[in-house]
């Protein structure tokens, strides 16, 4: 608690330059949740690419079943902690359910999380359906993630976390909600629960960054939320979820196994995407 702050690496601040950068010279985009200033300084010191402040925090922290109760008090609060943590890692916030619904409302709300938490990006599940709210964001300088696939906001609609774009119609529809999100100005494509070869098909037919989250190898970049990794989550571990901390000597070391391991393509494995 008294320790003096660690010397913060010496490179080079990550931005979406760089990111896009990385997707050209096929260097894969380390990134992993976060939802404090300990555990966020651990993580950029550690060589995180991109920290996200998921609306996840409402299961690891809040301790709901779903994300849905999260509100963008909550949202902030903890980007603030976050961004006090991070020197390098480029920072995306998550916008919680209900939060950009029209254009107006997530300008403002995307306003917050870049004036008062600090954000450098926000994130939003979508669909094509949101490239208007996309568009407008991007029209006012918000620089937006687009999450499709599983969009675990839906859930109460979907019934369930299920992997999203399996058969021929599902995954055609993914591939042009992709482009037409692009299209908008989303400046990354975030994919969950996808199969492997549709997440591999949106990563080279689009040219924006795309990270994912049980899509298989063939993406740009990796994302796994912090407790999951860290073997911190209580409950089943998900197919997709490597637990880090089984071979490291503590959390620093198990953070920068899961970088070196998404740097050099050897996780996710096959055993840990979906066909
Ligand atoms: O909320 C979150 O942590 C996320 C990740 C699972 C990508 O959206």
């Amino acid at each position: 608690m008294y320790t003096q702050p660690e010397n913060r690496s010496q490179a080079e601040k990550i931005t979406l330059a760089t990111l896009v950068k990385m997707k050209a010279a096929g260097e894969k985009i380390a990134c992993l949740t976060a939802y404090d200033a300990s555990f966020a300084a651990l993580l950029d010191n550690a060589g995180v690419d991109v920290v996200l402040v998921g609306d996840s925090l409402g299961n690891v922290i809040q301790g709901h079943a779903t994300t849905v109760p999260v509100t963008m008090d909550d949202m902030v609060y903890h980007s603030r902690l976050v961004g006090r943590g991070l020197k390098r890692a480029f920072f995306m916030v998550d916008m919680p359910f209900m939060t950009y619904s029209t254009p107006q409302i997530a300008l403002s709300n995307a306003a917050r999380l870049m004036q008062e938490g600090c954000a450098q990006m926000v994130k939003l599940e979508g669909s094509g359906k949101q490239a208007e709210i996309v568009c407008y964001l991007n029209e006012n300088g918000v620089p937006v993630c687009a999450h499709l696939g599983l969009r675990p906001q839906n859930v109460h609609k979907l019934g369930g976390f299920k992997v999203q774009g399996r058969g021929k119609q599902a995954a055609r529809q993914m591939l042009k909600d992709a482009l037409l999100l692009e299209k908008a100005g989303a400046d990354i494509i975030l994919l969950e629960l996808v199969p492997q070869a549709l997440a591999a098909e949106i990563t080279s037919e689009v040219q924006v960054p795309v990270i994912g989250i049980g899509a298989g190898a063939g993406v740009d970049g990796q994302i796994l939320v912090l407790y999951d990794m860290l073997d911190i989550s209580p409950g089943r571990r998900p197919k997709f979820v490597r637990n880090f901390m089984q071979d490291a000597a503590g959390p620093r070391a198990a953070v920068e196994a899961y970088v070196q391991a998404v740097r050099s393509g050897s996780y996710p494995g096959p055993e840990h995407s979906f066909e």
